[in-house]
Parts: C-alpha cells; structure tokens; sequence
C-alpha cells in the first residue's frame, strides 16, 4: 500500500485534531510534527507515533524528514510564509483557513502550485460537511423553490484570537458555505465591525452579500456573545432551510412555506397557525467528522485516487471578499463592489 509521509506545522489547540486523525488513515503517515513552543512537545509526546519527530524549525523538518505534505495549522499570520516554503520544496499543502487575507499571497501560492504540479487544500472543511452536502442538492432539486435569503449566526463566547478579526477567524466558514451553495459569487459588500474587548482586531462584526440575482446573505460573527451558535437560515420561495450545526442529530430541518398572507379571522391561535403551516422535514443523514473527510481527500488525491474538493481558487475567492469587507468596514460599511 502507498502511503503519504506527512508533516504537521502547528500543533495547538486544531493541530492536535491532525494527529488524532491522521492515526485514522492508513494511507497516511505522520513524520514530524513542528511547533515553535517546545512545552507544545510535553503535551504531545504520548500522543504521537513513537517514530515522529518533533522539531521547532519546518525549514529543518523538511529537509530531514522530506515530507510529500504539509499540513499548516499555524496562526494566520505565518501561513503564507510556511506554505511558500513548502510549494518551493515541492510539497503538497493542506493550509488551514483562512489561508490568507491577502489577494497578493494566494496569487504568488496559486502560481508556484500550478507550477510544481501540487495539490493546495484551503481548510474550508464545510465542503465536506454532509448536512452542507445535503442542502446544495435539495437547493439544486428544484423544490425549493427560488433562493431570497441566507442568515448565518456564528457567534459564542471566546475564543478571542490575537493574530485575525473575528471576520476572518468566522465568517471564512461562512463565505465557503456560501460560494460552495450558490453558483455565483457577490458584486457587493457592506460590512460594520467592532471591537469592544480585543485589542488590536475587531471581535464582532455584522456583514451583508448581494448577489447578482437578487439573493443576499446577512452573516453575524461575536466572539463575545453569551450562546454558541453555528447556524444558517436559508429562505426560498417554496421552502425554508434551519442549518443548526450545534445540534448532534438534527443539524438540517427543511419547513415547507404553505403558509398564506390572507390572515384568518379569529383569535391569536389561529394567526400563529397562518404564520407556519407547512410540515417539517429531518433527513436522515449520516455524519461523520469533516475534518477527517477533508483530510482524506487530501491523502487520496495526492495519492491519485480521488479529486479534490477544494482548491486554492476558493481560498482566492475568499480573500477578494475580506478585501471588500475591509474596505466597506473602513468607510462606515458603505457598499463596496467586487471586482471577479
Ligand atoms: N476549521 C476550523 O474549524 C478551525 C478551528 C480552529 C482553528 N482553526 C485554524 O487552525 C489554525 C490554528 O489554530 P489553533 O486554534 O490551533 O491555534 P493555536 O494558537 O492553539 O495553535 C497554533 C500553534 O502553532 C504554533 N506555531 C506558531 N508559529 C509557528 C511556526 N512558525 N512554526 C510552527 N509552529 C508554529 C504555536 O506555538 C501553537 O502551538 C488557525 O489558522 C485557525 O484559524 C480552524
């Protein structure tokens, strides 16, 4: 069996979701972990294959372990640098989201990628969500009806990050559903942020997509909001989709709108009737951990047996929107158009 030697760059609070996972896929091998805290190595000694090594330096890692793929999950701010110096050394990259703010650097990764004949995962890993899976179909099915509006709630107390705003640290999740349910991408942008408790980064931020047929989507990321939320309204003409990522088995509810704007006469129990209506639907679908799936396409496309299912022109897409937010954001949330 051909397996992948891999390298984890990166090995805090997600990162030890790596090496949990990586165990989990015989295709793949976990050579040597890096991160710059050496007290990062006490907490993962036992959870490590005794044959992986440990470094502080990835420059080192690579050129003693000679890895096929990294793994980058590092804070924002040291992305590019280490996936650079990966595509340069001809390693596949799996980056964790987001990959960057900057149009400019996903530029610079795209074009050594296609040179060197890499595979580069953005860690949107939503795509691989199968609930996500399950309403791009049932949007595409036609029963849904048309698509007016998407509400995402992406909030809960903490964790408050040093080195991104709380748009890119969130709302990347967002956008990624977002271009990945809709076959088009958003001409214009408003966005008002603030920061109330973090210092140098806003930590709550309110922001609004439009679409060029009409549809728009409304996303509210807070890192200081007293209930954890994950969840996506999506509203059509014929139906309603409830997203609620937080709940175990029921994360998809689909309420079918057979309600009519002809209220009844009568009393409030009547008019509350009216209002909702419809039947609602819970598909049974089986869920299984994105992360392990994403990271499973990642092992068996290098490996030539599957096709990948991101691709660093979404991570692209998403810094051409965090370009508009910033600058919607620094002029009062005016709207900002985006250029494709
Ligand atoms: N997909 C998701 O849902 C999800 C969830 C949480 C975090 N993340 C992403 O994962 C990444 C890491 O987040 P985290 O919460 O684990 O952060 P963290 O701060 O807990 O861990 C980052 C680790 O990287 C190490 N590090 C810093 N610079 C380094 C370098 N140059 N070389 C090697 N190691 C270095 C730090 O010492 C630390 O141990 C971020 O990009 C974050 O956005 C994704």
């Amino acid at each position: 069996m051909q397996r992948i030697r891999i390298a984890l760059a990166g090995c805090g609070n997600w990162g030890m979701n790596y090496i949990r996972l990586i165990a989990q896929i015989p295709e793949a091998e976990l050579v040597c972990v890096v991160d710059t805290n050496l007290e990062v190595y006490k907490n993962i000694q036992y959870k490590i294959p005794a044959t992986t090594k440990f470094y502080s330096d990835y420059k080192l890692a690579f050129e003693k372990e000679k890895p096929d793929a990294v793994i980058v999950s590092t804070p924002l701010n040291t992305h590019f640098e280490i996936c650079k110096y990966a595509l340069e050394h001809r390693l596949h990259v799996l980056c964790e989201k987001p990959v960057s703010t900057s149009e400019g650097e996903i530029l610079e990764l795209k074009k050594i990628t296609i040179l060197n004949k890499l595979y580069f995962f953005p860690g949107h890993v939503f795509i691989y969500n199968q609930g996500i899976q399950f309403i791009k179909e049932f949007l595409n099915s036609g029963k849904f009806g048309n698509n007016y509006y998407f509400n995402f709630q992406r909030t809960g107390l903490g964790t408050i990050r040093s080195d991104a705003s709380v748009t890119e640290d969130l709302a990347t999740h967002d956008f990624s559903i977002l271009l990945y349910l809709l076959n088009e991408k958003p001409e214009a942008i408003s966005m008002t942020h603030f920061n109330y408790e973090s210092k140098k980064f806003s930590d709550t931020a309110y922001i609004t997509l439009f679409f060029p047929s009409k549809i728009h989507a409304t996303i509210h990321v807070s890192w200081i909001h007293p209930i954890k939320e994950r969840k996506l309204n999506i509203i059509g003409s014929k139906m309603m989709i409830v997203f609620d990522d937080t709940s175990l088995s029921e994360k998809v509810k689909i309420f079918k709108r057979d309600r009519s704007y002809n209220l009844p006469e009568g009393d409030f129990g009547e008019f509350q009737m009216a209002v909702r209506g419809g039947d609602i639907l819970v598909p049974d679908i089986q869920y299984t951990e994105t992360l392990k799936l994403q990271l499973n396409n990642f092992v068996q496309s290098v490996l030539g047996n599957e096709t990948p299912k991101v691709h660093i022109d979404d991570a692209l897409h998403i810094s051409k929107i965090f370009g508009a937010c910033k600058e919607s954001a620094e002029n009062g949330g005016r709207l900002t158009g985006v250029t494709w």
